[in-house]
């Protein structure tokens, strides 16, 4: 099967990859050439584990290429995965200008039937727009079709997600449409579900927005645990473990990040309250993962008092492990409240120093980057745990310990063992728990 792969982000050129590897032949799509010649190289602009492998191993065996020439990737395919950007406006609502000029651009290259794939996360209703500006904009009466396929993949293991799916969703509304994904994802039959358009745009928001709510629903109830004698880690367990629960997604913490979750939630109250329904449920998903920062903070002060000329370390900037993405980390609004209050940070991060140096430069006295997590315990006042890397869990603490100023330990990811932590002689803080 002929495929374009608009855009060439974290979405773009995974899915891109995985279906060469598929065995379909692939053509990447991304207007920023720079970009383009980086992938050609046989590398992925980010850090993702697995993608430079098949990545290169793809390109090699031909089933991959990249472009960026929009009207070629297009002209060469017959259907074509629109996987671009669509970040969050100041409203909260998406912003869809980049899948317009997509559509547009489509419709000015029809030289045949096309299949136009929303992959990229949409508000219900998206397709409709689709086929309003491609009727609009079309030079040609070659049909047309749009379907929704949306990805569930996280970041940090997306080559596996897209690899070994728990379900394949596709939304279409001819038999056509219906036909050309499921022979583009046949190795996945057995988990093939087909709905209308609107039902597969709702299934990625409603999917992405009740993970976010489980994770709002364990940071309240780790605060309650706070103000008695319940541990969250027990509590989430002990939930868990009723299978109508589940226990994935009750990590308590610093909240979540990224660039889904905080976009998607916002995304979803917004359409919905345009659609006259009460979507107050999610808005308050939404103000519980905002004040995660400043509880964070209190314990911070609670430790510290004064943190002006303090030095902190700062263990984690990445949204989560396993990705050099900083999008929506919890690092930078706590990193941007300490400096504001005077402090000097120490900052370490396996992957993602070099995208927070874009946003918080070195600078001689106030922000420093440190080449491992002894360095940034150095004389530190206080250290932080702010993304649960795995490095950190086997970390020498008796070591950090004669390295710190002040033996004190805040840690956001619930990362130690609280007993453990402080039989070392620490002073100990995480979250949710005594
Ligand atoms: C998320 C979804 O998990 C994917 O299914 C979806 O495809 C993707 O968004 C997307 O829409 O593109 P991702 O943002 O990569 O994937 O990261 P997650 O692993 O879901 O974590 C999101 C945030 O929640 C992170 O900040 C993480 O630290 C936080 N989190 C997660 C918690 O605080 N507690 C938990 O128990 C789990």
């Amino acid at each position: 099967m002929k495929i374009a792969v608009v855009g060439t982000g974290y979405v773009g050129l995974v899915t891109a990859t995985c279906l060469a590897e598929l065995g379909h032949s692939v053509i990447g799509m991304d207007k920023d050439e720079a970009k383009i010649r980086i992938i050609l190289s046989g590398r992925a602009p980010f850090y993702e584990p697995g993608l430079d492998e098949l990545l290169a191993s793809n390109l090699k065996k031909g089933h991959l290429r990249f472009s960026s020439d929009q009207a070629e990737a297009i002209r060469a395919a017959e259907v074509i995965f629109v996987c671009v950007g669509t970040p969050p406006q100041e409203d909260g609502s998406a912003d869809m200008s980049q899948i317009e000029e997509v559509a547009r651009m489509i419709a000015e290259n029809l030289n045949g039937y096309k299949l136009v794939v929303e992959k990229s996360t949409v508000p219900v209703k998206t397709s409709f727009w689709i086929k309003r500006v491609m009727s609009s904009f079309k030079k040609s009466e070659h049909p047309f079709d749009v379907a929704s396929n949306p990805e569930f993949l996280r970041e940090g293991s997306g080559v596996g997600d897209f690899m070994s799916p728990d379900r394949v969703i596709i939304g279409v509304e001819t038999e056509r449409a219906r036909d050309l994904l499921v022979r583009i994802y046949e190795r996945f039959k057995d988990r093939i579900v087909i709905t209308n358009i609107d039902t597969a745009e709702l299934v990625k928001h409603a999917s992405n927005s009740f993970l976010a709510l489980k994770i709002s629903f364990i940071n309240m109830i780790a605060d309650l645990c706070e103000r008695t004698d319940a541990d969250v880690e027990m509590v989430a367990r002990g939930m868990g473990l009723d299978p109508r629960i589940g226990g994935s997604f009750l990590k308590a913490g610093l909240g979540y990040g990224g660039s889904c979750f905080p976009k998607d939630v916002k995304a979803l109250a917004k359409i919905g309250s345009e659609l006259g329904v009460d979507m107050t449920l999610l808005r308050d998903v939404d103000a519980i993962n905002d004040d995660r920062i400043r509880i964070f903070m209190e314990k911070i002060r609670r430790a510290l008092w004064i943190l002006k000329g303090k030095t902190v370390g700062i263990l984690g900037l990445a949204f989560k492990p396993e990705t050099d993405d900083i999008r929506e980390a919890p690092s930078i609004k706590v990193i941007r409240e300490l400096l504001k209050q005077g402090a000097f940070l120490r900052l370490y991060d396996p992957k993602a120093a070099s995208n927070m140096k874009e946003l918080f430069p070195e600078d001689s006295q106030a922000v420093s980057y440190v080449a491992s997590p002894y360095q940034a315990a150095q004389d530190a006042h206080i250290l932080l745990i702010l993304t649960e890397w795995e490095e950190f869990r086997t970390l020498d603490l008796a070591r950090v310990k004669t390295l710190m100023a002040n033996p004190i330990l805040i840690d956001g990811r619930n990362v130690f063992d609280p007993a453990a932590v402080r039989a070392l002689g620490f002073e100990y803080a995480s979250i949710g728990r005594k």
